[in-house]
């Protein structure tokens, strides 16, 4: 940018400085003070060597021989700021102030042809008129032979050539007392007047021998006027001025008009000459006189010549001027118009150059955009990776917490085992202990103990199943304030204990709503076990239940305050965060709130502590639900596993279970822990055959060994778990039939859940009641023989899916039946051909099938023969064709078979 205004400056310089030296040029002032010939000579002379010298420019201006009119013109010159001024002054007195001021103030002033009465000027330039006046003296002595009447017409009396040259020749005639000067006239320069004195001159005086006149002008007049009356041929007339041209002074010479002329130069070029020394301060001389000489007979002629040659080249000069004026002219013109597009070039140049530099500085700033984008990039990369770890570390952090929480419930199902065994041997010792006992009552505190341990354990396991999204609301609809009442009952005790006040208010609200009833006796009893836990004795608990609309939403408000120490700012904060211990509060797991919070959000509502005065409440609101209300969809899903596992558990059907069977089931117990085994064992010894396995593995070869009824299995476990042993056996189709329960701690869900898709029959979760595992086993058991019954009777099926057995027991039997119908005339079908067929040993064959239709392979294909053979006595055939095309060997003994199988006769059937 810079670069482009120093350029345009450079060009307006340029272009300034150019036209300032054609302003420069230098302005003269020329003030005449006549017009007539000889000042057209002069002025056309100044005009030629102004123009010659091509740096001069002329304003010329004439008075007509008005002094005052001359002295206005001047004064207007000196307006136009000339650098110098040339000027004739008419007269020399009232001329001389003026040109004295004007040569002061600095301008310079040349005298040209007349003076002033002072020497404050800058030059003269002219002829010395009192020599012309003296020559004219001398030429008419010569002439009149020094005796004769002179008649002398003088111009104007003030002007200094008219003094001068009368002085000159009246000098010069003082010295020739015969030559008589009879009159004298001012005509002032004009030729009328010159006729006016020349008739007053005849007039006075009858013989006239020479007529000296100024100038040529006035002599013409004074000629004309002798010529008038005839005298002109009688005097010699002498005039000034010797012009050329016609009519003028030579002429008037060679038409005898005038006896003689005397030269009087013009000088107009060698003026401007001297003025543009004087203007370019060169030397010059402050007088300078031009030279004259006479014009008569001996040389007009040539001067004619002369002249009129000279005339005719400065007329060739004048036209050569003013063409070249005009060639100037165009010049300038073209000049300008070439500055014009010089500078338009220049600009069109420095337009691409800052297109050029533009194009550059966009560059570099992409460039620089582009670098700086690629550091926001790494910067954003950086932050992304910042994020990323902050994220892992969070993830971290959340993972820890998770462990941690996993680690609580691990510990807390390693409790539950020993609880389990601890509780399962005391409710038999219960039982079998008379209460009168001593024992007894030792025996019910220990229950009572571990029953507060189960629940400290449940409630970590509890926490982690909300944590995992595993737990539902169950609701139903109850009156809370009943509710409320009945649970405060059961904290009576400690209130006369450690005499505490306990108050309870309600509002007149109806208060029967939808709720999880026992998740809200957990919350009610976290938060007033806490409430008396810091209550000091003689406090107050107030516990108040209200009905409150918040955001246009009614909700059960339960407020539990009690009187203490109260909680800190910083607790108050922290207090429902997982593992948070209140620092005043040092027992407790300090996951009671959380679960608190956790159990209360679940029914989206919410929790809130607040501490003022030493007075510590936990405000409660839960979302009111009309009981009308149609029950959460969730809650079906939650009780198909609760109805499966406990509803059905506890409906115990003894009608079909059969006790006294001679054949003892065999039960494969798989356990790490060699207590729960024999927990299990002892449960089972009088009614199983009992296998034992410490791991998976172990429980997996056992299975494929020994002709398994059940498998009673824990989940966690070394080498293989319970899960992966499920998954493995009822994926193996020769074991697949046996029913499998999952019996552990883990009652978690999510657990329980895998241990299904796993294919486990059953999932029993520590601890368990004896009886109840032990009924539920056996009602496993008969469903099982119900299957399997069903399937021999109906071994016929044609759809598969009336078996309702394991998929691949499913698989098996179909193919297994096909294959038989495929060949059923066959009377040779081989068992062993048809269990390596489908993949068994003869012995593992024989196992599966009677596992799965109680029937061995032989039997049942014999089964099938005879379900085919009802089919084909249906289509009207005799007993015999049916009996061989159903592969028997004599239809004697398929009507025995067949009586035996269908209690009738193949006769009875059409
Ligand atoms: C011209 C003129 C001349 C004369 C001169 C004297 O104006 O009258 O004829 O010689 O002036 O100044």
């Amino acid at each position: 940018m810079k670069f482009l205004i120093s350029a345009i400056f450079f060009i307006l310089l340029t272009f300034c400085s150019s036209s300032c030296t054609e302003r420069n040029r230098y302005v003269i002032g020329v003030s005449q003070c006549s017009v007539d010939e000889w000042r057209d000579k002069m002025n056309m002379e100044m005009q030629n060597e102004a123009a010659l010298s091509q740096k001069i420019d002329l304003i010329i201006l004439s008075s007509n021989d008005d002094t005052e009119k001359q002295i206005a013109d001047i004064k207007y010159l000196i307006d136009q700021k000339v650098d110098l001024l040339i000027l004739t002054p008419n007269e020399i007195a009232p001329m001389t102030p003026l040109i004295e001021e004007i040569y002061e103030s600095g301008i310079p002033v040349i005298l040209v042809d007349r003076k002033i009465d002072s020497d404050k000027f800058s030059a003269f330039i002219g002829a010395d008129n009192y020599q012309i006046g003296a020559e004219v003296g001398r030429y008419a002595v010569i002439l009149l032979n020094g005796k004769g009447n002179i008649v002398e017409i003088k111009g104007l009396t003030g002007s200094s050539p008219a003094i001068e040259r009368h002085r000159g020749f009246y000098d010069v005639l003082q010295q020739y007392p015969e030559m008589n000067i009879v009159f004298e006239g001012d005509a002032g320069w004009f030729r009328d007047e010159g006729g006016v004195q020349m008739r007053k001159a005849l007039s006075a005086h009858d013989k006239i021998d020479l007529v000296f006149v100024h100038n040529d002008r006035m002599a013409k007049g004074a000629y004309e006027e002798a010529t008038k009356v005839n005298r002109a041929k009688d005097i010699y007339f002498i005039g000034i001025d010797g012009l050329p041209g016609p009519g003028e002074g030579i002429d008037m010479v060679l038409d005898n008009k005038l006896e003689a002329t005397f030269l009087y130069p013009t000088g107009g070029d060698k003026t401007i000459q001297l003025a543009t020394d004087i203007l370019e301060k060169r030397y010059f001389r402050k007088e300078n006189i031009l030279a004259t000489s006479v014009i008569d007979k001996t040389n007009a002629k040539i001067l004619k010549l002369q002249t009129d040659q000279i005339v005719e080249q400065q007329n060739k000069i004048l036209l050569l001027n003013q063409r070249i004026n005009k060639q100037l002219e165009r010049y300038v013109a073209q000049r300008n118009i070439m500055y014009l597009i010089s500078v338009l070039a220049i600009l069109f140049c420095i337009l691409l150059i800052g297109l050029f530099r533009a194009y550059h500085i966009k560059k570099k700033l992409n460039n620089r955009l582009h670098e700086s984008n690629l550091e926001i990039i790494k910067q954003k990369n950086e932050l992304e990776t910042n994020q990323l770890q902050l994220l892992a570390l969070s993830k971290q952090l959340e993972e820890a917490t998770h462990a941690k929480l996993a680690f609580f419930t691990d510990v807390s199902h390693d409790f539950r085992t020993p609880l389990t065994l601890i509780s399962g041997p005391i409710d038999v010792l219960l039982e079998t202990t008379e209460p009168q006992n001593e024992n007894y009552k030792w025996l019910k505190i220990i229950k009572k103990n571990v029953e507060v341990l189960l629940r400290l354990v449940n409630q970590i396991i509890e926490f982690r199943r909300i944590e995992t999204y595993n737990v539902k609301l169950n609701l139903t609809s109850n009156d809370i304030d009943d509710c409320l009442k009945d649970w405060n009952l059961l904290f009576l005790q400690l209130t006369q204990k450690n005499k505490i006040r306990f108050h309870y208010k309600t509002d007149d609200s109806y208060f029967t709503f939808m709720f999880d009833l026992e998740k809200m006796e957990r919350i009610y009893f976290n938060l007033l076990s806490n409430a008396f836990k810091f209550t000091e004795k003689g406090g107050n608990i107030y516990v108040g239940l209200s009905k409150i609309i918040e955001d246009e939403q009614d909700f059960i408000q339960i407020t539990i305050s009690n009187t203490g120490n109260g909680l800190s700012d910083d607790d108050i904060n922290n207090i429902f965060e997982r593992f948070y211990r209140v620092e005043s509060h040092v027992t407790g797991s300090g996951i009671g709130l959380a679960l608190v919070k956790a159990l209360v959000e679940l029914h989206g509502g919410s929790i809130a502590a607040v501490s003022k005065n030493n007075l510590t409440t936990f405000i409660v609101k839960i979302p009111y639900i009309k009981p009308q209300e149609s029950v959460n969809k969730v809650e079906d899903r939650i009780v198909s596993y609760e109805i499966f596992l406990h509803d059905k558990d506890f409906e115990i059907d003894d009608s079909g279970f059969d006790n006294e069977t001679d054949d003892k089931y065999t039960m494969l117990i798989v356990d790490d822990n060699e207590e729960i085994r024999f927990y299990i064992r002892s449960i089972f010894r009088n009614k199983y055959h009992i296998i034992e396995a410490s791991d998976g593995e172990e429980g997996l070869h056992l299975a494929y060994e020994n002709n398994i009824d059940i498998i009673i299995s824990d989940v966690m476990m070394p080498k293989i778990d319970g899960v992966e042993l499920c998954t493995k056996i009822k994926e193996d189709i020769r074991v697949c039939h046996i029913p499998i329960v999952l019996l552990t701690a883990c009652s978690l869900d999510e657990q329980r859940i895998k241990g299904f898709e796993s294919g486990a029959d059953a999932y029993i979760s520590k601890p368990f009641n004896p009886q109840i595992l032990e009924v539920r086993i056996q009602k496993m058991l008969e469903n099982r023989q119900k299957i399997r019954k069903s399937l021999t009777e109906n071994a016929f099926f044609q759809n598969q899916n009336v078996l309702n057995i394991s998929r691949l027991d499913d698989e098996l039997i179909l193919k297994f039946r096909n294959y038989v119908l495929e060949r059923i005339s066959d009377t040779n079908l081989n068992v062993e051909d048809i269990s390596s067929e489908f993949g068994f040993s003869r012995a593992q064959f024989y196992r599966k099938m009677k596992a799965i239709t109680n029937q061995g392979p032989n039997e049942f294909i014999r089964t099938i023969r005879l379900n085919r053979s009802i089919e084909i006595l249906k289509s009207g055939k005799t007993v015999s064709e049916v009996a061989y095309e159903v592969g028997f060997t004599s239809p004697s003994y398929f009507t025995k078979c067949f009586k035996e199988f269908f209690h009738k006769n193949p006769s009875e059937i059409y």
